[in-house]
């Protein structure tokens, strides 16, 4: 047993929790006899690092919060955060800037090179914020699926890819890094090999790398997009979350690294006109507490989630053989394939959801990601949620 206990169960219905006090699954019916277990948005049912919250009691402690300039402090907790745990060198207080989220950046870089109409590169399945910001800017969604390999492991189209660039004329590119909803690690050499191929055709990249913590599977690195080489260094702008890390989300914060002078100050410039995009005092702190105390608090919590993954797809293999499920290398939502189910069974992806809904669970329809015949599990949570869960899907789902 660890430091951190990543099993204690909070209540957290009436506690301002979107994900407990909202259920996606509405507009089905709900069986009175199960409780509500949510397992679908991305945030998680666990108590954010002490040293967070540390971090900003002591903050409290001067009770005076008026303008404020981000500290030397917040900029070095980021660099060292970077260099320790990503080994990245070199990074300077003037690469990076302060985003109110991650999904809020992108949309910045967006806006400052492109106009609507515009193809952006994305790979599918699809994280559903991006295809939520690229329809609302009216953009026009290039996709390129990704492969699973004869391993299993998604594996990106390099000859897709150049083709769709080719023929969209392709400009600028969203790269999830590491990648959700797959839950892949990029390695260095794909990662070079996509920026290679977006070097040569002068595309512009934003990397979002909001999963960069979440190291899962044993042994597996994060490698930010922009370490790979200088190329990706000028053509690449990132963006990372300790709201994700530590569960912060309603907190609000995350930052850039944008190193080319040029393309940050066009993206600062943009960003600049609507005068929305400032810090927030206690999300600072928050990341203070988290990037200067909390890694081993990460270390932990990614191993619990590991075991979470891992229990459930010795689970599903041994009691749901048609499920396709595996533990995710990085990332805490995974996939969970009904396909093959459903066609054996004659059903539809709204039998299915209709099933899960009346059992009291709540995942992410997988259809909003491209994942046409998933659902996306949320494994960040005490273990008794995920053995609750497959109890639940096993009884009254696949065996109904
Ligand atoms: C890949 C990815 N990007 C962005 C976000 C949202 O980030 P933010 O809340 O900082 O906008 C999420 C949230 O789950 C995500 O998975």
């Amino acid at each position: 047993m660890g430091k951190y206990d990543f099993n204690k169960v909070w209540e957290r219905t009436g506690h301002n929790a979107l994900k407990w006090d909202i259920n996606p699954m509405a507009g089905r019916a709900k069986s009175p006899d199960f409780s509500y277990l949510p397992m679908w948005i991305a945030d998680m049912d666990v108590a954010t690092a002490p040293s967070v919250v540390e971090a900003m009691r002591e903050r409290l402690e001067h009770p005076l919060f008026g303008y404020y300039m981000d500290p030397d402090r917040y900029y070095n907790a980021i660099i060292d955060w970077q260099r320790e745990r990503f080994g990245v060198n070199g990074l300077t207080k003037a690469n990076i800037g302060y985003e109110n989220g991650v999904l809020g950046g992108v949309t910045g870089v967006l806006h400052t090179l492109t106009k609507p109409g515009d193809p952006i590169l994305v790979h599918a399945p699809t994280y559903v914020g991006f295809t939520g910001v690229l329809k609302n800017n009216e953009m026009n969604i290039v996709s390129s699926d990704l492969k699973k390999d004869e391993n299993g492991v998604w594996r990106m189209d390099f000859e897709d890819m150049e083709k769709k660039i080719q023929e969209n004329g392709i400009q600028v590119a969203i790269f999830c890094n590491p990648h959700n909803p797959t839950g892949r690690v990029w390695t260095k050499e794909e990662i070079n090999d996509y920026i290679n191929l977006m070097g040569k055709y002068g595309i512009t990249v934003i990397s979002d790398e909001i999963w960069a913590d979440f190291m899962i599977a044993e042994g597996k690195k994060h490698t930010p997009t922009q370490s790979v080489s200088d190329l990706a260094k000028r053509i690449t702008c990132a963006f990372y979350a300790p709201s994700k890390t530590f569960n912060l989300a309603g907190l609000v914060g995350s930052y850039h690294v944008i190193y080319r002078k040029e393309l940050r100050d066009r993206i600062l410039k943009q960003e600049s006109l609507s005068h929305y995009n400032s810090a927030n005092i206690m999300s600072t702190y928050a990341l203070i507490g988290g990037y200067e105390g909390g890694a081993e608090w990460v270390d932990e919590l990614c191993e619990h989630i590991r075991g979470n993954m891992e229990y459930t797809e010795n689970y599903v293999k041994e009691h749901m053989p048609l499920v396709d499920f595996k533990a995710n290398e990085g990332c805490y939502c995974s996939l969970m394939d009904w396909g093959r189910w459903l066609e054996e069974k004659g059903k539809d992806m709204d039998d299915l959801l209709n099933d899960i809904a009346w059992v009291g669970l709540a995942f992410n329809d997988g259809r909003a990601f491209h994942a046409n015949t998933a659902v996306r599990v949320n494994f960040a949570c005490p273990r008794q949620y995920v053995v609750e869960m497959l109890d639940r899907l096993d009884k009254y789902v696949y065996n109904k």
